[in-house]
């Protein structure tokens, strides 16, 4: 058993993810309860994770120094790295930042943790401050250009720290590094497996014998995958409804009634509500109240199709949404992790709510959810179908959401993902899309002076959300893209292509 410490980085479920899927049990422990969860059971190894504060912040999380001498190997990651060196003695300062990848050297070490890593390879950074005095007793192993201490062990005390951040897909050598350190701890690993069975099981329990679910269904991968195993658990007990919000791309109800219909065998019920999603949107600029709207305009379509449903005499008791981890963990999931956004399906609901939440996709990551996807029998092509927001296009419209300018939205994005088709790359793409940035630029248009929108294009790839990279297409392609978007979409000027990673930027814009 290895013990994750959750100082509250984004990425502490991802590290107890790799832990076990590499083979070894693992447990996410909170600072202030670890050394009383060491004292009841002993781990053979502790991981601390990242987090957002400083160290030499009021308030920031700390921990028992009596956890460095429990005598079990020791991975500290990023702030858990930069706590290890300023309780053991060590200097930390808001330093040299750095958000996205970078390039890590290490001395040719043969030691446990560093087994067959290169000399050079590019780890991911997401730290604002640097360590700028090691303690006594360390030894630095790696740097990168920008910061001397980025990889160091305490053999003396069986610690190593990291500031990158080897649980994230783009870290090219991370899961080396994980395997290294639970070949250290001696822990005799076993093959893990997603069991879909279990999760089925769990959904029977939570739901009990009688009780009817209804389902928030978007056309997306993670709702459908999330009813489908409702579905497949309780049977017609299950509700799909699809709302049609005028959010969506084209063509999503017909989608959604063919999927559930054909793999389910129960047609969702469709609740059209695009003029009064227009009316509760009007004038609305900030995006956190976009979500906020939305999802608590969702759950009143909700409760509204529960009281219909209670009615005709069904027992209706929960909602079933198809939440995955990184919309709980952007939307403030732990207690020490910062609010990244307001997933509208998580911190963008009402406080008060008549049905129970159903999510049983909750703890997984997008591969996951594509990986029991495919084990229940949904077409591959399914399957890689892009992520797509809850709040559809109203967070890819910066500033005010008009029926006018959903029309340019939907006509970029048409052109978009026929482009990327005909160019035979759209498999390939894990998400693609254009924002129509609320940025005015001058053009000249048929010798005339044209003042029109900025069009962003953002086209990236990823795993599991946690990270993600944009994509080098062809430059022959991203031009026809362009051209096609100021020719025939109204009103824009110029378009430009985002090319910033996740971190530091979030996959959408708003
Ligand atoms: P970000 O922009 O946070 O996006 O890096 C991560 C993934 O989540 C989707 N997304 C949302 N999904 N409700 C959702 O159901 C939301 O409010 C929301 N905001 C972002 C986004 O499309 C990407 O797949």
């Amino acid at each position: 058993m290895i013990y994750v410490i959750d100082f509250g980085s984004q990425t502490t479920h991802l590290i107890a993810r790799r832990v076990k899927e590499l083979g070894s049990p693992a447990e996410i422990i909170p600072p202030h309860k670890a050394i009383q969860a060491i004292n009841t059971k002993k781990p053979q190894g502790i991981i601390f994770s990242g987090g957002p504060a400083g160290v030499y912040e009021k308030d920031a999380p700390t921990i028992d120094k009596a956890i460095f001498d429990v005598g079990v190997p020791m991975l500290a990651i990023c702030y858990g790295f930069q706590l290890t060196a300023y309780l053991l003695g060590g200097k930390v300062v808001s330093g040299k930042k750095e958000y996205g990848p970078a390039t890590l050297r290490i001395r040719n070490y043969e030691l446990g943790i560093m087994k067959d890593l290169p000399k050079e390879s590019t780890v991911w950074m997401s730290h604002g401050d640097e360590i700028i005095k090691l303690p006594d007793g360390f030894e630095v192993v790696g740097q990168t250009d920008h910061v001397p201490y980025a990889f160091a062990t305490s053999t003396e005390k069986n610690i190593t720290g990291v500031l990158f951040h080897p649980e994230v897909e783009h870290t090219q050598w991370g899961t080396t590094i994980l395997k290294n350190f639970i070949s250290v701890c001696e822990i005799v690993t076993k093959k893990h497996v997603i069991d879909v069975a279990a999760i089925e099981q769990g959904i029977r329990e939570e739901v009990g014998e009688r009780a009817y679910v209804i389902g928030a269904v978007s056309g997306g991968v993670d709702s459908t995958v999330a009813g489908i195993l409702t579905a497949k658990a309780i049977g017609k007990r299950f509700v799909p409804i699809y709302v049609e919000n005028g959010l969506m791309r084209s063509g999503t109800e017909e989608h959604v009634k063919k999927i559930f219909t054909e793999v389910a065998g129960i047609e969702p019920i469709v609740v059209n509500v695009v003029g009064e999603m227009l009316v509760r949107l009007k004038g609305i600029l900030d995006p956190e109240r976009k979500r906020k709207i939305i999802g608590n305009f969702y759950i009143e379509i909700f409760e509204q199709e529960m009281a219909k449903l209670l009615s005709s005499g069904l027992p209706v008791k929960f909602l079933m949404q198809g939440t995955i981890y990184s919309d709980v963990i952007e939307s403030k999931g732990t207690k020490y992790a910062a609010k990244i956004k307001s997933h509208h399906n998580v911190g963008g609901l009402p406080k008060k709510m008549k049905l129970e939440l159903l999510e049983p996709l909750r703890n997984f990551y997008k591969d996951e959810v594509r990986e029991i996807g495919k084990k229940i029998g949904l077409p591959d092509s399914f399957i890689h179908k892009q992520p797509f927001p809850g709040p559809g296009y109203a967070v890819r419209i910066r500033g005010v959401v008009t029926e006018g300018r959903l029309t340019k939205e939907r006509q970029a994005d048409n052109i978009v993902l026929e482009e990327l088709e005909k160019a035979g790359v759209l498999k390939d793409v894990f998400l693609s899309f254009p924002v129509l940035t609320g940025a005015f630029s001058t053009a000249v248009k048929g010798d005339g002076r044209f003042f029109g929108e900025v069009v962003a294009v953002r086209i990236v790839d990823s795993k599991d959300i946690m990270t993600a990279v944009w994509l080098r297409l062809p430059y022959d392609l991203l031009q026809i893209i362009a051209t096609r978007i100021v020719n025939e979409v109204p009103g824009i000027s110029r378009v430009v292509y985002d090319i910033t990673t996740k971190p530091p930027a979030t996959m959408e814009w708003e």
